[in-house]
């Protein structure tokens, strides 16, 4: 079992070379994407990123000429039988490589990305006894040298933006691989820092996952920011048209979770009706049951009373019910 790990972990680093001597080679539509997007060599080398050229075979050739088994190749989640059986072809073509790397230093996985708009936009490595999406952080082998005195790690969703804010000289950054943070993943998190900042896209879907992030994330028993981007899509877009010191501006000001919450809060209900004073200070109150500091609670229950018009006196008694007032 662990040889055989140790197999894939092998097959995927001669891979991993494969498409980065691909990238190198002249005229290389790999290497023309990757410079139009902004990357430095310098960047491109640190992540190993590579490309798989638009044929149906070259890497399935190469591994089988360096004398790895087929069956292991298949099995690291690289090279597909044909449905006729009658032969193999390549997962990756004509597609950009990022290789996924552990914590350890092996080469886990790939996402890869189409030049153009040709969808999927990024294609992944299947689940492989190695390599399970949600179980992943992409970067954390690097970032894990860059969390710095004040243990603070950023999670955004994508490869470029990670790729990006590195080139920007902002290093403890990781993604989530596009789906919303796992449990696993937080638990990784949690071990390398002590606060976490989400920073996901502007879009809905970002959105949506960056709720689901925070409610993990808390769970867990994590600090937890979180960066509203408006200013642009994602965090790649971000700071290549603001800069890093704009982008380490968001940073500070990221909303703790409570104060993102009541924003979220505050958006769904309309606080100049009545009815919706009502909806957006019980949503609130229900927040502020699960907080253990009372002097959090106090601090939240003053600026909330202000923003609904409601009296301090009512909330508490949302929050703590009537009982304990009684003599
Ligand atoms: N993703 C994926 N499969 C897709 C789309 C997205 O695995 N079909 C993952 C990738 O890890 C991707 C991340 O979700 O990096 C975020 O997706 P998206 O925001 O759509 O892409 P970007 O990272 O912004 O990619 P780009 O800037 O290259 O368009
Ligand atoms: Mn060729
Ligand atoms: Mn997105
Ligand atoms: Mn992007
Ligand atoms: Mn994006």
């Amino acid at each position: 079992e662990l040889s055989r790990k140790n197999k894939i972990y092998e097959i995927n680093r001669e891979a991993a070379l494969f498409y980065y001597k691909n990238l190198l080679k002249k005229n290389s539509p790999g290497l023309a994407y990757l410079k139009q997007r902004g990357l430095e060599e310098s960047v491109i080398r640190r992540f190993g990123l590579g490309y798989a050229e638009n044929h149906w075979e070259t890497l399935n050739t190469y591994l089988i000429r360096k004398g790895y088994d087929q069956e292991f190749i298949c099995s690291a989640g690289l090279v597909l039988e044909k449905k006729t059986k009658d032969g193999f072809y390549d997962r990756f073509r004509n597609r950009v490589i990022f290789p996924i790397i552990n914590t350890t230093g092996n080469v886990v996985g790939f996402g890869g990305r189409a030049l153009d708009d040709s969808l999927p936009k990024y294609l992944n490595s299947p689940e492989t006894s190695v390599f399970h999406k949600g179980n992943n952080l992409f970067g954390l082998n690097l970032a894990k040298k860059e969390i710095g005195k004040d243990r603070k790690i950023i999670v955004v969703e994508g490869y470029m933006d990670v790729i990006s804010l590195y080139q920007h000289g902002i290093r403890n950054v990781v993604a989530s691989l596009g789906t919303a943070l796992t449990k696993p993943q937080g638990e990784m998190l949690k071990r390398y820092s002590d606060e976490i900042i989400i920073a996901y896209d502007a879009d809905a879907a970002g959105q949506k996952a960056t709720l689901r992030g925070l409610d993990i994330l808390n769970e867990l028993g994590c600090k937890v920011k979180v960066i509203r981007l408006t200013e642009a899509k994602d965090p790649d877009e971000f700071v290549r048209r603001k800069g890093k010191d704009a982008f380490l501006e968001e940073v500070e000001r990221a909303l703790p979770f409570l104060d993102y919450k009541i924003i979220l809060a505050k958006m769904e209900n309309d606080v100049r009706t009545t009815e919706g004073r009502i909806q957006f200070v019980k949503a609130v109150a229900a927040l502020l049951k699960q907080i253990k500091s009372p002097v959090e609670v106090d601090a939240y229950i003053k600026k909330i009373a202000l923003e609904s018009q409601i009296s301090e006196e009512a909330i508490k008694r949302e929050i703590f019910g009537n009982h304990m007032y009684d003599p």
